[in-house]
């Protein structure tokens, strides 16, 4: 049976570890050797595809780019007859999805792996690439004091779930309406052996952090609410005041694209202590890793 990468939770916190480690080794052998990978997109993307692309091409097969409409998830065929009809073709396939329910009815009934590359639940292989800048920046994660400002979202979510299992310890600041629910909060302290807390005052969630991270307020498909959540996130901008609440010299983190002004301040972004363009890159050697990984090497 097929591995699949929907969510952080697909995986144990020992292949997660497994991953991070592929992900930085320089002589990982070609198990896409004369495969193919599609790398479906039903939304835009600049860090995914490129990295995904390369990550492919690096591992030995070969991506074929597609456009979701191209395809058309539910409008041209179902989603499942075009799961059954890539896999004939390729020896994984990718998604970036408006509804997470597409990744998963193409993981029920696919014999090659299937990769989530953002859906509006998750963004497993954003998580792969912000652990390990972390790991990188700040030695390791296990025990690190970090906070996430902002919308509880797809990437706080694989996040927080990545966290939890290696043992990290989270503060969410999110406003009311954009956060965690109790449920939530319930479930991703049960995943392992770190925590993860929330307060709605942003400067309580940064108090003492080493890593800050946000992202957009509005997500991919979300902008008919743009106004609205600006103004729900009103006092939320990690800018240099918000940054003065965190450990001194505390990291800052960001998925991009970056909306400078709303999320983040351009201070904070563009200064000494932003990882920013590490987190980016590192998508490259996470989305290597995973993919090896998923190809089964281990
Ligand atoms: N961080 C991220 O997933 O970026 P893209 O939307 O550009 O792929
Ligand atoms: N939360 C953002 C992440 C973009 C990479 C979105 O879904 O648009």
């Amino acid at each position: 049976m097929s591995r699949h990468l929907l969510d952080i939770t697909d995986l144990s916190a020992e292949e997660l570890r497994t991953i991070l480690h592929l992900a930085q080794r320089v002589d990982l052998p070609r198990p896409l050797e004369g495969l193919g990978v599609a790398l479906i997109f039903e939304k835009p993307s600049n860090r995914t595809r490129q990295s995904m692309e390369m990550a492919v091409f690096q591992l030995g097969g070969h991506p074929v780019y597609t456009r979701g409409e191209e395809v058309g998830f539910d409008v041209r065929e179902s989603a499942e007859d075009i799961t059954h009809v890539m896999a004939g073709y390729h020896g994984m396939l990718a998604a970036r999805v408006f509804s997470h329910s597409i990744v998963t009815r193409m993981a029920a009934v696919s014999p090659v792996p299937v990769v989530n590359m953002l859906s509006d639940h998750s963004h497993p292989l954003q998580a792969l690439a912000d652990v390990l800048t972390m790991q990188q920046v700040h030695g390791a994660v296990v025990g690190l004091p970090v906070a996430y400002v902002g919308d509880y979202n797809n990437v706080s979510r694989s996040l927080a779930e990545a966290l939890v299992l290696l043992g990290g310890s989270l503060a969410l600041g999110c406003p009311l309406g954009y956060h965690a629910d109790d449920a939530e909060l319930e479930r991703l302290n049960g995943l392992g052996p770190g925590s993860v807390t929330q307060v709605h005052r942003p400067a309580e969630a940064v108090a003492g952090a080493v890593a800050v991270h946000t992202d957009s307020w509005t997500s991919m498909g979300q902008e008919t609410e743009k106004q609205q959540r600006k103004v729900a996130f009103e006092g939320f901008t990690v800018d240099d005041e918000m940054m003065t609440h965190a450990a001194a010299g505390a990291g800052f983190y960001h998925c991009l694209p970056a909306y400078r002004g709303l999320e983040v301040a351009a201070e904070v972004i563009d200064g000494p202590h932003s990882h920013v363009y590490a987190q980016a890159h590192n998508r490259l050697h996470a989305a290597r890793g995973a993919l090896a990984f998923l190809m089964g090497v281990h």
